[in-house]
């Protein structure tokens, strides 16, 4: 009996599929644990293969069993940052494993990856002692030199303790992480790629996802996606998007044999169905380091974080971006990557440069943080700033101060006096006193270039045009 079709709307799949033997390896490195025998699990797969999505499945049955887990992840341009996963990873464990009096005097030290490497260990080992530890590392193909050599060394001091590793990298991995891999296998860990869904495991996400056994045509597309479990969710969310998916006769079924916008890479199409704001603000946010603030993104767009509200909101909701913590992101790294393609290179380069001045602007790192960094890594100045919030959260947690001191990048008002740096105040002074740019700049020791690009945010904030309402301003509000 043929029934009226029923419009779905898709679901995130609850159950993790076709990944039997990597849960299998996850119990058997627990029980290891158990017994004070340390395992090292390696994951590797191309980008949308389930690595975030196997390590939280992780995560969760290693909490259920009572294991202490320390999740850690690296970010695309903040390499500069030295063991940023490994020190979030503990720092913000469940429990954390150390803190304030474990790791505080890390920033006053100059031998860092000795000391970072002593702390870390004595801090994981001590709590493998009373309960079973798992750390979790993802996205190691974008972690700094001096993680990858912190989780060698203490991969090799701690195998006789109740620590399981699970570390996870993107295929086209950097050499550096190839190298660690192939060490660390010879040295006896568990190597578990990640194949491609078999047909019967992508009909099986397909229905947890529409919430209905697949039609064999809907398999038939689905198995287009070629069993990369995102490309899978994306034709199912795509045809829903599209009012292609109904459930007819009890199977989900697709309308037309046509793949969806959305999974045939054309990311303009679906930034088309934005607003106009909404749009300009997700191109935007793709030039901007990877995981960003609201406060940045509002920097960068010249405009007051509130008047982001409706476009993020839209862009939430066209499954474009989501929230993490205090920071915003991509819903998935390969539709940041699909944005950036779509911008013109040119232009690309020059919002890069535009995003690096501004996050420079609204926050040097500060001493502490340059201490944390080792000199020999330098590197985009936006990365820097955007990992300067990052170690100075660190930094607090080792201090034990809740806030930043001295202006907090992400604490800054995007506008008004309040929102002003330290640089930009000495060039308002300047400017206010009525000399010219390229003398201001002489003053500072800054290049004209600088000085000019300084005022433009300066009168971006102030919601001025005028050198002259600049100078009044400098008189209502003295030093
Ligand atoms: N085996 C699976 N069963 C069900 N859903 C899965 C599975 N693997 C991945 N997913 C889902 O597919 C999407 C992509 O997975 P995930 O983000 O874990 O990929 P990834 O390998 O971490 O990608 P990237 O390298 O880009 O970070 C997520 O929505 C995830 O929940
Ligand atoms: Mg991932």
């Amino acid at each position: 009996m043929t029934t009226t079709p029923e419009i779905r709307t898709v679901r995130a799949p609850s159950v993790l599929r076709g990944r039997d033997t990597h849960l299998d390896a996850v119990e058997a490195g627990l029980i290891a644990a158990r017994s004070a025998q340390g395992q090292v699990l390696l994951i590797e797969g191309g980008s949308g293969t389930g690595k975030t999505r196997l390590l939280r499945e992780a995560n969760d049955r290693a909490r259920r069993a009572g294991a202490h887990t320390q999740t850690g992840q690296a970010f695309d341009g903040q390499q500069v940052l030295p063991f940023a996963p490994l020190l979030t990873a503990v720092l913000n464990g469940e429990p954390p494993i150390a803190g304030p009096d474990e790791l505080g005097t890390l920033g006053t030290h100059t031998d860092l990856p000795h000391r970072v490497v002593r702390d870390l260990r004595t801090a994981l080992e001590s709590a493998a002692a009373r309960t079973p530890v798992v750390v979790l590392l993802d996205d190691l193909q974008w972690a700094d030199n001096g993680t990858i050599m912190a989780v060698r060394a203490l991969t090799a001091d701690l195998r006789h303790t109740g620590v399981l590793w699970m570390l996870a990298t993107r295929g086209d991995t950097t050499p550096a992480v190839r190298e660690l891999w192939n060490h660390l296998a010879g040295e006896g860990a568990c190597r578990l790629g990640l194949p491609p869904l078999t047909l019967e495991m992508t009909a099986q996400l397909v229905a947890d996802a529409a919430g209905a056994p697949a039609h064999p045509g809907l398999l038939a597309l689905a198995d287009q996606a070629r069993g990369n479990p995102f490309l899978i969710l994306e034709l199912v969310r795509g045809l829903s998007e599209e009012d292609r998916l109904r459930i007819q006769d009890g199977l989900a079924t697709a309308i037309g044999s046509r793949l969806p916008d959305r999974l045939t890479g054309n990311i303009n199409q679906r930034l088309g169905r934005l607003s106009a704001p909404a749009r300009r603000m997700v191109r935007m946010a793709a030039v901007l380091p990877q995981r960003f603030t609201a406060a940045q993104l509002a920097a960068v767009l010249r405009c007051r974080p509130s008047e982001l509200v409706e476009p993020l909101e839209e862009s939430v909701e066209a499954d474009l971006v989501r929230g993490d913590g205090e920071r915003l992101q991509f819903q998935h790294e390969l539709l940041r990557q699909a944005v950036r393609e779509s911008l013109p290179a040119s232009l690309r380069c020059a919002l890069e440069r535009e995003v690096s001045d501004v996050l420079v602007d609204s926050g040097s790192p500060p001493a502490e943080t340059t201490r944390l960094m080792r000199p020999e890594q330098t590197g985009d100045p936006s990365d820097i700033a955007d990992a300067a919030a990052d170690v100075e959260q660190i930094s607090c947690l080792l201090h034990g101060r809740s806030e930043p001191e001295g202006c907090p990048p992400d604490g800054r008002a995007a506008f008004g006096w309040s929102s002003l740096t330290d640089t930009e105040h000495r060039v308002i002074r300047l400017i206010a006193s009525g000399i010219t740019n390229r003398q201001a700049a002489r003053q500072l020791s800054l290049s004209p270039h600088t000085v000019n690009t300084h005022l433009r945010h300066v009168f971006a904030k102030l919601d001025i045009n005028s050198r002259v309402q600049l100078a009044n301003l400098a008189h209502d509000f003295p030093d």
